[in-house]
């Protein structure tokens, strides 16, 4: 992501239907200006009302609060976030709304689409590029991580009714369970040793885990798209 914003023309980043209250957007913008100092970001809802409601926290030029959708008021962003946005809609508005997004970023630029839990402890999100999804993330606080799969009811919503045998998200699910339950000897030296130990051995059992161990410590695990897409 780094090297995305740093190599980017215009570090442009788009946080789409922040909801509520512009505080996510304004929390991203300040994490990303700390890694890249030409970052904008903007943050777009449907809803006039919300956006009226996160204006008095915009800090224009670099960060700011519009109306917009799916085609992104018009701008090129180099990264779109959409978080608990698609969730709203059927499953087979996804695909639309990936292509609206996809067809405004910049060129390069990926969209992250995902979902997570009210306080942040659940998360899972897909990587989009204009050739389409990259990888799907799941991302746990440790400490309070009872077993992987109870990400399901917080995966994307064109995964979320997939998670049923004989779907490979399901297989991948399942997978993490059984060797989060084996690597709980583990626990004894810390959750994040347990978690570092259960994707060793997924990697072990075949899977093309993506990133290292910096990215695995904090409680992810990314895989290639085509290894969970619905069958
Ligand atoms: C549940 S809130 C998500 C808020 C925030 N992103 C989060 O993760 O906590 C969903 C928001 O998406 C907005 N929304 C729904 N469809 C949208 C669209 N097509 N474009 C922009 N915002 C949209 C809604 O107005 C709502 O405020």
């Amino acid at each position: 992501m780094s090297t995305l914003l740093r190599h980017a023309a215009d570090p442009l980043v788009v946080d789409l239907g922040y909801g509520a209250s512009g505080v996510t957007t304004v929390e991203l913008a300040h994490r990303l200006r700390a890694v890249h100092p030409r970052v904008r970001v903007l943050g777009l809802e449907l809803d006039p009302e919300r956006v009226a409601a996160a204006r008095p926290l915009a800090e224009p030029p670099w960060l700011d609060f519009r109306q917009g959708g799916f085609e992104l008021a018009g701008t090129a962003p180099i990264v779109v976030r959409a978080f608990n946005v698609l969730r709203q809609y059927a499953e087979e508005d996804v695909a639309g709304a990936w292509k609206l997004i996809l067809g405004q970023v910049a060129p390069g630029g990926l969209l992250v689409e995902g979902t997570c839990d009210e306080i942040g402890r659940l998360s899972s999100w897909i990587t989009l590029s204009a050739d389409g999804p990259l990888s799907l993330t799941v991302s746990y606080h440790l400490r309070t991580l009872d077993r992987p799969s109870t990400v399901a009811e917080r995966l994307p919503k064109s995964l979320i009714h997939h998670n049923v045998p004989g779907e490979p998200v399901h297989e991948f699910l399942s997978l993490l369970d059984s060797y989060w339950l084996a690597a709980a000897p583990h626990q004894a030296f810390g959750v994040r040793f347990r978690w570092l130990r259960m994707v060793e051995q997924v990697r072990a059992r075949g899977w093309p885990v993506l990133d290292g161990p910096r990215r695995w410590r904090l409680g992810e695990l990314t895989v290639p798209w085509h290894t969970v897409a619905p069958a």
